[in-house]
């Protein structure tokens, strides 16, 4: 039988983005601010948020099979679990997910979750809800204040996105590009520090088209934001993620060189190296221009790590422009970086494009992107190889006494001694491997 009575456990299972995590956190602060207690791990909760991703292909039926999985392993148990499904996918198809899912009692998209509180109300009661409004910037000043978290935190400060890649379906399912107020973030950026963050990640479709008014009334764009909040004590290290290569300033490559606390790491999507592709993918830059910017930023910081994402087969992309990217990816040397087959997803011009890749291409094409985007990393993990850093401890290892931490260069860095979660503790780098680095703890520094 469907539970009535109100929830005591959650679970909040979040995919896709860092952005996704960030709201699934957010959800989470208020379902705890209600009196409702995480599940405890292997153990059914009384309400399930589902907060999904709508990016590639299968996202949907993964929605409907997390449902059905719920739903039994709850009859099981003797209760079934409310369900909420939130984040892209509820956006993007709300109402067919009420329609065959009647297990699931709300629908709640990206920018409309501070309702869930009282959709959840309404739920207790045997009532179901959509919603998928866009009221934009309401949301976050109906949130609550941020408790605990973990020592490297999100901080949403841009949500949407204006581009409109032909391939994307975030500019429907999250909207049009909107800043959150900068006094908002550095109130936000405080609390999460007194909140026991040492590293702030801040988040954006597009991040770098954020821009807002200072105290002095002056419009500030990212840069001119991370310099200010790198001046809060306690707070260790800035980071930023996902930007567009259309949006990079003067001032963002400049703070790369002066700011101690913005670590030298730099996440920039190309897709392709293909011009042609990248035209008809509408991208506003070429493969060249794209070089010419991470020139700039290696300039201002030599030793910044390099990540991206590609997208193999997008249609129409012959042999010889998808060996552009491998072209592109030679000439850039990555430290990490993501690779996706081309996924049609409804509604985006690419979906009916001519030229769709078969799939034994795509993942041919994928593999030899893959096997180059590895041997990159290794050769930086190598580079590395006999540096002293700073590592933030992030959580313990498998074996007892060992620790996994982040180097500057966001690297995986396992290493024995002691320390705890969230200290910043000095390593010496060892030896390299495909995705981590191992460490030795040269010294302690309490934060
Ligand atoms: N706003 C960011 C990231 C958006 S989604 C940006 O523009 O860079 C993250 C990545 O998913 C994209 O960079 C792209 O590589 C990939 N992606 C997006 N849509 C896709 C699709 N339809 N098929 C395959 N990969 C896709
Ligand atoms: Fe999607 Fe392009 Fe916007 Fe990134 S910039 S979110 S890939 S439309
Ligand atoms: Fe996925 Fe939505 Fe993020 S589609 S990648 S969760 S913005």
């Amino acid at each position: 039988m469907k539970q009535t009575n109100s929830p005591k456990t959650y679970r909040v299972k979040s995919f896709g983005c860092q952005m996704n995590v960030y709201d699934g956190e957010r959800m989470a602060e208020m379902l705890a601010e209600r009196g409702i207690a995480p599940a405890p791990e292997g153990e059914e909760a009384d309400l399930v948020v589902l907060n999904t991703c709508h990016i590639r292909e299968k996202a949907a039926e993964k929605v409907y099979s997390d449902i059905g999985r719920l739903t039994k392993a709850g009859r099981a148990a003797g209760k079934e679990p409310l369900i909420a499904v939130a984040g892209c996918v509820a956006q993007a198809e709300g109402e067919e997910i009420m329609a065959r899912a009647p297990a699931v009692s709300m629908v709640v998209g990206p920018q409309a979750y501070h309702r869930l509180p009282e959709m959840l109300d309404r739920a207790v009661k045997g009532e179901r809800a959509t919603d998928t409004d866009m009221p934009a910037i309401a949301k976050f000043a109906a949130l609550p204040e941020r408790r605990r978290v973990t020592p490297n935190a999100f901080l949403t400060v841009q949500e949407g996105c204006d581009k409109f890649c032909t391939y994307c379906v975030v500019p429907y399912t999250r909207g049009a590009e909107i800043s959150r107020p900068y006094q908002d973030l550095v109130t936000e950026a405080r609390k999460l520090v007194d909140a026991g963050a040492k590293e702030i990640t801040l988040l954006g479709q597009n991040v770098s088209a954020w821009s807002g008014e200072d105290e002095r009334g002056h419009t500030v764009g990212l840069a001119g934001l991370i310099r200010d909040l790198a001046k809060i004590d306690g707070l260790a290290r800035i980071r930023y993620t996902t930007s567009h290569p259309a949006d990079m300033d003067d001032a963002l490559i400049a703070a790369h060189g002066e700011v101690e606390k913005l670590m030298p790491f730099l996440h920039l999507p190309v897709q392709a190296g293909s011009d042609r592709v990248l035209k008809a993918m509408n991208r506003s830059h070429t493969a060249e221009s794209y070089l010419k910017l991470l020139d700039r930023f290696r300039a201002a910081r030599p030793d910044i790590a390099l990540s991206g994402d590609f997208i193999v087969g997008f249609p129409g992309e012959t042999e010889a422009e998808f060996e552009e990217t491998l072209k592109l990816v030679d000439a850039v040397g990555y430290a990490q970086a993501f690779s996706f087959k081309y996924s049609p997803r409804p509604g985006t011009p690419a979906a009916t494009m001519d030229g769709q890749i078969a799939p034994e291409i795509m993942d041919d094409r994928l593999q030899r992107l893959q096997a180059a985007l590895n041997r990159d990393q290794f050769a930086f993990n190598r580079v590395t190889e006999g540096r002293t850093c700073q590592v933030l401890v992030e959580r313990k290892g498998k074996l007892p006494g060992q620790w996994l931490g982040k180097s500057p260069w966001l690297q995986s860095v396992w290493f024995e001694g002691n320390c705890a979660i969230g200290d910043l503790v000095e390593v010496r780098l060892g030896e390299a491997g495909p995705n981590s680095m191992a460490g030795e703890l040269l010294e302690r520094e309490t934060a």
